[in-house]
Protein backbone atom coordinates (compact mmCIF):
# COMPACT_ATOMS: atom_id res chain seq x y z
CA UNK A 1 0.00 0.00 0.00
CA UNK A 2 1.20 3.59 -0.70
CA UNK A 3 2.22 6.03 1.97
CA UNK A 4 0.05 9.03 2.50
CA UNK A 5 0.93 12.39 4.67
CA UNK A 6 -1.99 13.85 6.60
CA UNK A 7 -1.65 17.80 7.48
CA UNK A 8 -4.11 18.03 10.04
CA UNK A 9 -5.05 21.01 12.37
CA UNK A 10 -7.48 23.21 14.01
CA UNK A 11 -6.48 27.28 12.51
CA UNK A 12 -8.92 30.01 14.09
CA UNK A 13 -6.08 32.58 12.69
CA UNK A 14 -4.09 30.65 10.21
CA UNK A 15 -0.48 30.01 11.65
CA UNK A 16 -1.19 26.18 12.44
CA UNK A 17 -2.49 25.68 9.05
CA UNK A 18 0.66 27.31 7.59
CA UNK A 19 3.70 25.63 9.83
CA UNK A 20 1.71 22.06 9.43
CA UNK A 21 1.03 22.07 5.78
CA UNK A 22 4.43 23.34 5.26
CA UNK A 23 6.04 20.31 7.32
CA UNK A 24 3.18 18.04 5.16
CA UNK A 25 4.10 19.30 2.27
CA UNK A 26 7.97 18.95 2.33
CA UNK A 27 7.76 15.58 4.00
CA UNK A 28 5.62 14.34 1.14
CA UNK A 29 8.11 15.74 -1.24
CA UNK A 30 11.13 14.22 0.21
CA UNK A 31 9.39 10.49 0.69
CA UNK A 32 7.77 10.54 -2.43
CA UNK A 33 3.87 10.40 -0.78
CA UNK A 34 0.48 11.86 -1.53
CA UNK A 35 -0.06 14.81 0.64
CA UNK A 36 -4.11 14.88 2.72
CA UNK A 37 -5.60 17.66 4.77
CA UNK A 38 -8.17 17.72 7.35
CA UNK A 39 -9.22 20.93 8.71
CA UNK A 40 -11.23 20.01 11.85
CA UNK A 41 -11.26 24.10 13.02
CA UNK A 42 -15.31 24.58 12.17
CA UNK A 43 -17.44 22.55 14.59
CA UNK A 44 -19.18 20.42 11.35
CA UNK A 45 -15.52 18.88 10.85
CA UNK A 46 -15.54 17.42 14.12
CA UNK A 47 -18.45 15.57 13.90
CA UNK A 48 -16.55 12.68 11.62
CA UNK A 49 -14.34 10.26 12.88
CA UNK A 50 -10.74 9.62 11.01
CA UNK A 51 -9.16 5.92 10.29
CA UNK A 52 -5.50 5.59 9.51
CA UNK A 53 -3.39 2.47 8.72
CA UNK A 54 0.54 1.99 9.17
CA UNK A 55 0.96 3.13 5.72
CA UNK A 56 -0.09 7.18 7.06
CA UNK A 57 2.09 9.60 8.63
CA UNK A 58 0.02 12.57 9.84
CA UNK A 59 1.42 16.42 10.93
CA UNK A 60 -1.31 16.90 13.66
CA UNK A 61 -1.25 20.65 14.65
CA UNK A 62 -3.35 22.77 17.48
CA UNK A 63 -2.81 25.91 18.97
CA UNK A 64 -1.74 26.71 22.22
CA UNK A 65 -4.54 28.01 24.55
CA UNK A 66 -3.56 29.04 28.14
CA UNK A 67 -0.19 26.90 27.89
CA UNK A 68 -2.48 23.88 26.91
CA UNK A 69 -4.25 22.03 23.89
CA UNK A 70 -8.00 24.41 23.85
CA UNK A 71 -9.98 22.58 26.12
CA UNK A 72 -13.14 22.77 23.62
CA UNK A 73 -11.24 20.23 21.70
CA UNK A 74 -10.36 17.30 23.77
CA UNK A 75 -13.96 15.62 23.00
CA UNK A 76 -12.86 15.09 19.61
CA UNK A 77 -9.36 14.44 19.99
CA UNK A 78 -10.15 11.81 22.68
CA UNK A 79 -12.66 9.98 20.47
CA UNK A 80 -12.22 10.99 16.98
CA UNK A 81 -9.09 9.84 15.48
CA UNK A 82 -8.17 5.85 15.32
CA UNK A 83 -4.49 6.05 14.74
CA UNK A 84 -4.12 1.94 14.57
CA UNK A 85 -0.50 1.98 14.19
CA UNK A 86 0.08 5.23 11.98
CA UNK A 87 3.03 7.38 12.88
CA UNK A 88 2.44 10.62 13.88
CA UNK A 89 3.86 14.28 14.53
CA UNK A 90 2.71 16.18 17.35
CA UNK A 91 2.72 20.08 16.48
CA UNK A 92 2.00 22.89 18.59
CA UNK A 93 1.49 26.67 17.69
CA UNK A 94 2.08 29.44 20.30
CA UNK A 95 1.95 33.20 20.46
CA UNK A 96 5.95 33.53 21.46
CA UNK A 97 4.71 33.00 25.55
CA UNK A 98 5.09 29.36 26.23
CA UNK A 99 4.25 26.46 25.14
CA UNK A 100 3.95 25.07 28.38
CA UNK A 101 2.27 21.11 28.77
CA UNK A 102 0.38 21.77 25.24
CA UNK A 103 3.40 19.94 23.09
CA UNK A 104 3.21 16.36 25.70
CA UNK A 105 -0.14 17.02 26.18
CA UNK A 106 -1.58 16.74 22.57
CA UNK A 107 1.77 13.62 22.42
CA UNK A 108 -0.21 12.01 25.04
CA UNK A 109 -3.74 12.37 23.10
CA UNK A 110 -2.49 11.06 20.23
CA UNK A 111 -0.62 8.07 21.84
CA UNK A 112 -4.16 7.38 23.34
CA UNK A 113 -5.69 7.32 19.98
CA UNK A 114 -3.16 4.75 18.74
CA UNK A 115 -0.62 6.87 17.00
CA UNK A 116 3.15 5.97 17.10
CA UNK A 117 5.30 9.47 17.60
CA UNK A 118 7.88 9.92 15.96
CA UNK A 119 8.73 13.21 16.45
CA UNK A 120 7.18 16.47 18.13
CA UNK A 121 7.99 20.15 17.77
CA UNK A 122 6.76 23.84 18.66
CA UNK A 123 6.74 26.74 16.77
CA UNK A 124 5.88 30.56 17.16
CA UNK A 125 2.98 32.55 15.05
CA UNK A 126 1.63 35.93 15.40
CA UNK A 127 -0.62 36.05 19.05
CA UNK A 128 -4.25 35.78 18.54
CA UNK A 129 -4.74 38.69 20.68
CA UNK A 130 -2.39 41.24 19.23
CA UNK A 131 -0.66 42.54 16.70
CA UNK A 132 2.26 43.03 18.61
CA UNK A 133 3.20 39.74 19.98
CA UNK A 134 5.36 37.57 17.32
CA UNK A 135 3.80 39.58 14.67
CA UNK A 136 4.14 37.96 11.17
CA UNK A 137 5.11 35.11 12.39
CA UNK A 138 5.57 32.20 11.59
CA UNK A 139 8.21 34.42 9.21
CA UNK A 140 10.81 33.28 6.40
CA UNK A 141 13.14 31.84 9.28
CA UNK A 142 10.35 30.13 11.22
CA UNK A 143 9.25 28.63 7.98
CA UNK A 144 12.51 27.51 6.73
CA UNK A 145 13.03 25.99 10.46
CA UNK A 146 9.72 23.99 9.40
CA UNK A 147 11.43 22.86 6.19
CA UNK A 148 14.24 21.18 8.18
CA UNK A 149 12.41 19.46 10.48
CA UNK A 150 10.43 17.69 7.80
CA UNK A 151 13.88 17.03 6.52
CA UNK A 152 15.33 15.27 9.71
CA UNK A 153 11.68 13.42 9.71
CA UNK A 154 12.63 11.95 6.17
CA UNK A 155 15.56 11.28 7.76
CA UNK A 156 14.35 9.55 11.27
CA UNK A 157 11.83 7.57 8.64
CA UNK A 158 14.52 5.72 6.90
CA UNK A 159 15.58 3.24 10.02
CA UNK A 160 12.54 3.79 12.56
CA UNK A 161 9.45 2.74 10.42
CA UNK A 162 10.62 -0.94 10.55
CA UNK A 163 11.60 -0.61 13.64
CA UNK A 164 7.98 1.29 14.98
CA UNK A 165 5.68 -1.59 13.35
CA UNK A 166 7.97 -4.20 15.07
CA UNK A 167 7.57 -2.29 18.44
CA UNK A 168 3.24 -2.08 17.58
CA UNK A 169 2.67 -5.12 16.45
CA UNK A 170 4.51 -6.33 19.90
CA UNK A 171 4.16 -4.09 22.12
CA UNK A 172 1.77 -5.31 24.49
CA UNK A 173 3.38 -8.71 24.73
CA UNK A 174 6.70 -8.45 25.21
CA UNK A 175 8.45 -6.04 27.73
CA UNK A 176 12.00 -6.60 26.09
CA UNK A 177 10.84 -5.00 22.83
CA UNK A 178 11.53 -1.07 23.38
CA UNK A 179 14.73 -2.51 24.40
CA UNK A 180 15.71 -4.42 21.21
CA UNK A 181 14.21 -1.44 19.10
CA UNK A 182 16.50 0.81 21.02
CA UNK A 183 19.35 -1.65 19.61
CA UNK A 184 18.49 -1.61 16.52
CA UNK A 185 18.03 1.84 16.07
CA UNK A 186 21.13 2.87 17.74
CA UNK A 187 22.71 -0.17 14.91
CA UNK A 188 20.99 1.52 12.13
CA UNK A 189 21.88 4.95 13.36
CA UNK A 190 25.84 3.42 13.23
CA UNK A 191 25.50 1.80 9.74
CA UNK A 192 23.92 4.82 8.09
C1 LIG B 1 -7.54 31.82 24.08
C2 LIG B 1 -6.09 31.88 23.67
C3 LIG B 1 -5.09 31.51 24.57
C4 LIG B 1 -3.73 31.55 24.19
N1 LIG B 1 -2.78 31.14 25.08
C5 LIG B 1 -1.48 31.18 24.73
C6 LIG B 1 -0.46 30.75 25.63
O1 LIG B 1 -0.71 30.25 26.73
N2 LIG B 1 0.83 30.86 25.25
C7 LIG B 1 1.20 31.40 24.04
O2 LIG B 1 2.39 31.52 23.77
N3 LIG B 1 0.25 31.75 23.13
C8 LIG B 1 -1.07 31.66 23.44
N4 LIG B 1 -2.03 32.01 22.53
C9 LIG B 1 -1.62 32.40 21.18
C10 LIG B 1 -1.79 31.28 20.16
O3 LIG B 1 -1.31 30.06 20.65
C11 LIG B 1 -1.04 31.61 18.88
O4 LIG B 1 -1.43 32.87 18.41
C12 LIG B 1 -1.22 30.58 17.78
O5 LIG B 1 -0.26 30.86 16.78
C13 LIG B 1 -2.62 30.61 17.19
O6 LIG B 1 -2.75 29.59 16.22
P1 LIG B 1 -3.74 29.74 14.96
O7 LIG B 1 -3.27 30.93 14.15
O8 LIG B 1 -3.56 28.47 14.20
O9 LIG B 1 -5.12 29.92 15.48
C14 LIG B 1 -3.39 31.99 22.88
C15 LIG B 1 -4.40 32.36 21.98
C16 LIG B 1 -5.73 32.30 22.34
C17 LIG B 1 -6.81 32.67 21.34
Amino acid sequence: MERRVWAIYFSATGTTEKVVKTIARELGNMIGAQVNEINYTLPHQRQKEYEFNENDIVIFGSPVYAGRIPNILLPFLNSGFRGNGALAVPIVMFGNRNYDDALIELRNILEKDGFCIIAAGAFVGEHSFSKILASGRPDFKDLKLAYNFADKIAEKLRCTIMILKFQWKYQVKNQYVHIISLVIEKVFLLIF
